[in-house]
């Protein structure tokens, strides 16, 4: 199986950026213990500020991987294009969050891809990127 962690604008900062929101773990040594946890899946990480390249790697694997678990970032909230390349592909993609947004500032609670989306998993801390993995393999 193979899976394709996809994280979005700022989350470059995770273990740096606001941690009694995010935490203070980066996700490079959180991925090094996601990969660990299923040495059955074949992982690929990617992360770019930059809206045009997530749509290019969602083209790139979208056809031929099996899952994609995508932090849009605040891009979630905004993004029609993300939207757009989501629905084109058909690959699975489970929309993730780490913070609770619901429980955030009202613009927040909406989201631009959850509709296209295989199912959505939010406030879990890191851990929110494991449970989508889980619900990707089943
Ligand atoms: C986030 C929530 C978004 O609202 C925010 O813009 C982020 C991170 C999260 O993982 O909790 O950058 O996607």
């Amino acid at each position: 199986m193979k899976i394709l962690i996809l994280n979005g604008p700022n989350l470059n900062l995770l273990g740096k950026r606001e941690p009694e929101i995010y935490g203070s773990r980066g996700f490079m040594d959180y991925y090094e213990e996601l990969k660990a946890l299923y040495p059955d899946v074949e992982f690929d990480y990617y992360q770019s500020n930059v809206e045009g390249k997530l749509i290019d790697k969602i083209h790139e694997v979208g056809f031929s991987w099996d899952g994609i678990v995508l932090n849009a970032g605040a891009y979630t909230h905004t993004s029609i294009a993300l939207q757009d390349a989501i629905h084109g592909v058909t690959t699975p993609v489970v929309e993730v969050h780490i913070s609770n947004v619901h429980q955030r500032e009202s613009f927040r609670h909406q989201s631009m891809i959850s509709c296209v989306c295989r199912g959505v998993i939010c406030g879990f801390g890191l851990d929110s990127y494991r449970l989508a993995v889980e619900a990707l393999r089943k």
